[in-house]
Order: structure tokens, then sequence, then C-alpha cells
């Protein structure tokens, strides 16, 4: 059985469709911070096999102690997290309890457990300001943002963890930009509020809970002048965990890798290619370049495939197309 952290979340969820399609069995705990319990059954429905829930807090070690008691737990894939950069620069005392205490306690309880094997979230945002792209795992790391320096410092720790005990194993998995949905449309990106991110909002003004598009910058040193990022489908991502997990399972230890497609896309290109696929305009116009923002970043995917045998093998015009057929499903997100 593969415990599963921050399962019903965005990734967590594809992710877990995609475990059981392998015949695995999982238990899920999520403290519902950011997702919804109806996630649970269609995730269910979608994988076929058998997945438990707990809802409890991945801080609270007594609640993951009882979770994991009586159970054969081969390994954990640990998605718990907060993971919005701006909000990390207001509430940074959240950030580092929710992505450090959490992981540091999650490590705890696996280790009196005796589970020695970790697949963890990491993000492309750990390398910071490129210095040369596309960015190999040998790029400088510069985490700027509290959040990004969460996410470096828990690799630090399993880094730690690993040299200190010959049992212990990881996978760390630095994410570039993961899009789309479930091809079926059951499952998908539901974030609250207003989206952050530019592929939710996109999908959120085609479907018309929102106006139009606000493009951030139009003259960056790129092809078309708009930022230009590595965005990977959703349902990749997922098989890039289960490539990780198998890694891990057959002791050829620990490792830290990119999961992109190693390819750019501006967003003039990906708006280009949701209006091609969907067959709908979607209204947008330009304004000033969001602070923080890079102009353009992208992965070498080579790691990955090497080492895990797994590369990314959908396309932009999938990533718009199983987005459109969940928000065009269900335009207001999960029911309550
Ligand atoms: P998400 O918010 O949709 O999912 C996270 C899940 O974890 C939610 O269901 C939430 O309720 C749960 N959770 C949060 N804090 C918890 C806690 N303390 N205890 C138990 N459950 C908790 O986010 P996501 O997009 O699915 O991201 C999953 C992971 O991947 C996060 O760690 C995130 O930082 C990382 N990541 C995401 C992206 C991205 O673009 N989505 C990119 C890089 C890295
Ligand atoms: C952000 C995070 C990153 C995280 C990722 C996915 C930062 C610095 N980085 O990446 O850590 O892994 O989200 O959650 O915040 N854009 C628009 N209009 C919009 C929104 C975005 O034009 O309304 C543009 C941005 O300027 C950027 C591109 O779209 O060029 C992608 O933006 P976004 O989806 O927010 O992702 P990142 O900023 O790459």
């Amino acid at each position: 059985m593969i415990l599963v952290t921050g399962g019903l979340g965005y990734l967590g969820s594809h992710t877990c469709v995609a475990l059981q399609r392998a015949g695995l069995s999982l238990l899920v705990v999520d403290n519902l911070a950011n997702s919804r319990i109806a996630v649970l059954e269609r995730m269910r429905a979608l994988g076929g096999g058998e997945v438990e829930f707990v809802q409890a807090d991945v801080r609270d070690r007594a609640a993951l102690d009882a979770a994991m008691r009586g159970r054969r737990i081969e390994a954990v894939m640990h998605f718990a997290g907060l993971k919005a950069v701006g909000e990390s620069v207001a509430r940074p005392l959240e950030y580092y309890d929710n992505n450090l205490t959490g992981t540091l306690v999650l490590l705890q309880a696996m280790a009196a457990a005796g589970v020695h094997a970790l697949v963890f979230s990491s993000s492309a945002t750990v390398y910071g300001e490129p210095a040369f792209l596309p960015y190999t795992e040998e790029h400088p790391l510069n985490p700027v943002s509290p959040y990004a320096v969460t996410k470096r410092g828990v690799e630090r720790l399993l880094e730690d963890l690993a040299a200190a005990d010959a049992r212990f194993r990881y996978a760390a998995l630095r994410y570039f930009n993961p899009i789309g949905a479930h091809p079926s449309g059951r499952i998908g990106e539901d974030p609250r509020g207003i989206p952050g991110n530019l592929f939710p909002y996109l999908t959120q003004v085609a479907v018309g809970r929102l106006d139009q598009l606000t493009v951030h910058g139009r003259e960056y040193d790129t092809p078309d002048g708009t930022g230009v990022r590595d965005y990977i489908h959703v349902m990749d991502l997922a098989d890039g965990h289960l490539a990780a997990l198998r890694h891990l399972l057959e002791a050829r230890g620990s490792i830290t890798a990119n999961l992109g497609t190693g390819r750019g896309t501006s967003v003039l290109e990906l708006i280009a290619a949701f209006e091609r696929v969907t067959g709908l305009r979607v209204p947008h116009a330009f304004g000033p370049r969001r602070d923080g923002d890079i102009a353009s970043y992208y992965a070498d995917a080579r790691l990955a495939e090497r080492a895990l045998g797994w590369r990314a093998s959908r396309g932009i015009e999938d990533m718009c197309r199983d987005a459109w057929a969940w928000q065009s499903a269900n335009p207001s997100g999960y029911p309550d």
C-alpha cells in the first residue's frame, strides 16, 4: 500500500488514478485545506482500485501514527503542502510550518513505522533566475520566495537523511508547470478564489466565470515577447511519479530529477493552442509584467528519461483539450 499525502489535491488526485490503474492500493491523508471531498469518489471510479481516506494534517504525528498502524506501507508520496508563491511572501510562518514542519513530522512517523521510501513534490522554483537554459539538475540553486526555500529545505533534509540512514531513499521531483486534466473531464484543477496561475485563469475566462485574461508583459526577451514556460500534462506528471516509485521500490537509489517536457511555450502560443483546440475565443489584453516573474524557463528532461525510463508524451493540444473537458463539464469546479 502507498501512502499519499495531499492526495485529494490537483496533482495528488491525478497521480492516485495512475497508481490505482497500476494495481496499487492507496491510503490518502489530506486535511482538505485546499481540496474537496467530492474528489475521492471520482478518483476511485476512474482508478478502479482500493483507496482508503483519512482526514488529517501531516503535522499531526498521532494521526499519522494511527493511520499507518496495522497497514503495510511500502512508500509515501508527499504532495501535501501550500503552493502559492505570492502568498508565501505574505504568510511565511504558515508556509514554513506546513511545508517544513509537515515534512519533518511525516519523516519521523515514517521512521517509527519502518517506512523508508519517499517521493517528494519539489519545484523548478528552487533554481531561481536562470544562469543557463534549459535548467539541468546541476543548475545553481537560488530559491527566492519562502515557498521556494521550503522546497529546497526539504530537498536538503532528504539528502541529509539518506546520507545518515542507508535504508532511506527518496525521489525529489522538480515539477515545471503542470496543467490539463484527466481526459475524462471528471477530475481537474479547481483553485479556490481567483486563480493566480495562467492556465486555470484562461479556462475560467473560456467558461465565462471571468471576463478576460491579462497577459503579464509583452516585451520579454522571448520570440513573441510573452513569458515562456515548460507546461507538462498532469497525467504525464502522474506517470512520472509511478516511474519514480518503481525506481525506489527496486532499490535503485535516491534521485533528484526535473519533471518537464523540455519544451517552452509562450503565453500567446498557449492561448492560440487553446483557441484552436476548442474553437473558442479567449478575450485577453496586455498588462504590465508581474513582480518576480522570469522571462523564460524550461527543463532539461533527460535525467528522468535516463534514470527513470520516463518521458512526457502528451503535447500542448492534449493539455488544452483535457483541461477544457474538465472546465466545461464542471464550470464551478467540484461540488461542496
Ligand atoms: P493542491 O493544493 O491542489 O494539493 C495539495 C493538497 O494537500 C490539498 O488537497 C490540501 O488540502 C492538502 N494539504 C495541504 N496542507 C496539508 C497538511 N498540512 N496536511 C494534510 N494535507 C494538506 O496543490 P497541487 O497543485 O496538487 O500541488 C501538490 C504539491 O506539488 C505541493 O507540494 C506543491 O507545492 C507541489 N508543486 C505544485 C506545482 C503546481 O504547479 N501545481 C508546481 C510545483 C510543485
Ligand atoms: C508559478 C510559480 C511556480 C509554480 C507554478 C505553478 C512563481 C514565481 N512561480 O510559476 O513556483 O510551480 O506557478 O503553480 O510564481 N501569466 C499571465 N497572465 C496571468 C497569469 C500568468 O500572462 O493571469 C503568465 C506569467 O507571467 C508567466 C506564465 O503566464 O509568464 C505562467 O505563469 P503561472 O501559471 O503563474 O506560472 P509560473 O509563474 O511559471
